[in-house]
Parts: structure tokens; C-alpha cells; sequence
């Protein structure tokens, strides 16, 4: 028989023996799911003796994560500014410097009332989401080229109240879609490129779907896509990788864009680059 204490701190052991780069939040937030708990309730009651039931769920959630599958697989959610998403293998696990991105479009449509957004490359419709969920004016059409990501998508627009103010489309990052028009585009496109894909946490690199990691290129296939769809005035944000923001800057510079301006997410990394389509 084990307690919370117990399996708190064997699970956190677990965790660390497999080489998990944060045992101890991680083993807090496994157990919670495994006994119904919060993370501080588990401390509440350290000698709360789990069922069988409970310890057969947390070995189970705890065999999955010390074979580096990422905690969000694991715990099937995950947080996305105030939303709640559901996350699996289908998807990219929603990134903290994407809430800085959602930040920047946020910040460029505050003076629209009823602006119309294109997220390309939604994959869980974290960034759509986001935005409808904070910009009650806003409509928004996602795209991803992937089924099951876009299914996914679609539970998560329909757990936040959303599907009235999100559509959701099968297509290309490179096609536009005939007669729309948008006040902003926006996306967090494939950019690991292919020789830097091992290098990467095996969290990533063996679990995340490779269409959504990898990718050369696809910012300017994006920015040509965005010249084509946005008014006159309209807006392009872009997530990058960690050293891609001056030459994306650049490329958006080429293909007709102006007042480029390149942001840094919470760890001051340059990590957003957007600009205005004047024509
Ligand atoms: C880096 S993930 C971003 C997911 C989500 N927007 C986020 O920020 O968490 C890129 C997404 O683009 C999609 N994708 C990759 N290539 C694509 C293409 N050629 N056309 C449309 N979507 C594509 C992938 O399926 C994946 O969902």
C-alpha cells in the first residue's frame, strides 16, 4: 500500500532515472491525474493511501512518460492561455512562445471590431482558438492539411463554445483559399529543417508528428499565400525558429510587405516576425 507521499516521491524518481527533464512537476501533475487530484491537494493529504486502481492508472501514466512520450500526450490536455486543450499524438503540443504570438496578433486587431483571421497550420487550433476566445468580434478560418489534426481541432473549437466563430479547412499553407479576404494571417509553420531534427528531446523528436515539426522554407511559401489573401492594411505574424527571424524578416521585406517588426517570446528569444501588407 502506497500513500500520496510514497508514490509522489517514486514516481518522481521514475521520472528522473528516465532522464525526464522536469520529474518533479511532472510526477505532481501524473499523480493528480491518477488519484483525481489538483497538484496542491496532493500535498493537503500526503498519507491518503491510493486504491489499487489508482496505483494500476498512475503506473500506467508513468510507464508512458518515462519512455519520453510529452506529459501533454500523457495527460491528454494541456493549457493554451485560458483554454483547455485536448492533446494527442496527432497534434504539436501548444508551445509558450505561441501565447506570445497570439499575443502580437491580439494586439494588431484590438482597433477591428469584426476582424476576419486565417490561422494556417492550425493543428490543435491553439492559435484560433486563442484568438476567438479573447477577441469576441473575431472570425476565423483554420487550416491544416492533416484529418486528424483538424478533427481534433474541431472538439477543442466545440469544448470552448467556439464552432459558431471558427471554420475549419482542409488545405494547403500554399494555396489561397478563391475570394477570401482577411485582416490577418497567421501561422506557426514547419520550420525544424531536416538535419536539426535529432538534436532535438526525444519528446519531440520521436513523438510529435514530423508534418508538424519539419520544414524549409515554408514561411515565404506562407508570406506569398498571405499577399494574396490580406486587405490593404492587414497584418502577417509568423512564429520562427530560434535563429530565423532576421532572414524571415527579410523574405516578408521581398515579397512586399512593410514595417517588418520582429518580437521576442518570455525568454527574450526572437521568436515572432510580423508586418503590414500596405496595397
Ligand atoms: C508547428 S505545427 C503548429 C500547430 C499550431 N498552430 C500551434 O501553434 O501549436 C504546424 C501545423 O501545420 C500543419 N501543416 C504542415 N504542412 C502543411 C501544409 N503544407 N499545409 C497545411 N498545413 C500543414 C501540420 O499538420 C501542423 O498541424
Amino acid at each position: 500500500m502506497t500513500d500520496l507521499r510514497g508514490a509522489l516521491r517514486a514516481t518522481r524518481r521514475r521520472l528522473e532515472e528516465a532522464g525526464v527533464p522536469s520529474p518533479r512537476v511532472d510526477a505532481e501533475l501524473l499523480l493528480g491525474a491518477a488519484v483525481g487530484l489538483s497538484r496542491t491537494r496532493l500535498y493537503a493529504e500526503p498519507q491518503r493511501v491510493l486504491s489499487a486502481e489508482e496505483a494500476r492508472r498512475l503506473d500506467s501514466l508513468v510507464t508512458r512518460r518515462a519512455s519520453r512520450e510529452p506529459l501533454a500526450y500523457v495527460l491528454g490536455e494541456w493549457g493554451f492561455r485560458g483554454l483547455t486543450l485536448k492533446i494527442d499524438a496527432r497534434v504539436l503540443v501548444p508551445r509558450p512562445e505561441t501565447e506570445c504570438v497570439v499575443d502580437r496578433c491580439l494586439a494588431l486587431l484590438r482597433a477591428l471590431p469584426r476582424p476576419d483571421v486565417l490561422d494556417l497550420g492550425t493543428g490543435s487550433g491553439a492559435i484560433a482558438l486563442a484568438i476567438a476566445s479573447e477577441h469576441p468580434g473575431a472570425q476565423v478560418v483554420a487550416v491544416d492539411s492533416e484529418r486528424g489534426a483538424l478533427a481534433l481541432a474541431r472538439e477543442n473549437a466545440a469544448a470552448a463554445g467556439l464552432l459558431d466563430r471558427i471554420s475549419l479547412v482542409r488545405g494547403d499553407l500554399g494555396r489561397a483559399a478563391p475570394g477570401a479576404r482577411f485582416d490577418l494571417v497567421v501561422s506557426n509553420p514547419p520550420y525544424v529543417r531536416p538535419g536539426e531534427l535529432g538534436s532535438l528531446e526525444p519528446e519531440v523528436r520521436d513523438w510529435e508528428p514530423k508534418i508538424a515539426l519539419v520544414g524549409d522554407g515554408l514561411h515565404r511559401l506562407v508570406g506569398e499565400t498571405a499577399s494574396a489573401l490580406l486587405r490593404p492594411g492587414g497584418s502577417i505574424v509568423l512564429e520562427v525558429g530560434d535563429d530565423q527571424a532576421p532572414g524571415v524578416a527579410a523574405v516578408l521585406t521581398e515579397l512586399g510587405f512593410a514595417g517588418g517588426r520582429i518580437s521576442a517570446d518570455l525568454g527574450g528569444r526572437d521568436r515572432i516576425v510580423e508586418a503590414q501588407w500596405l496595397t
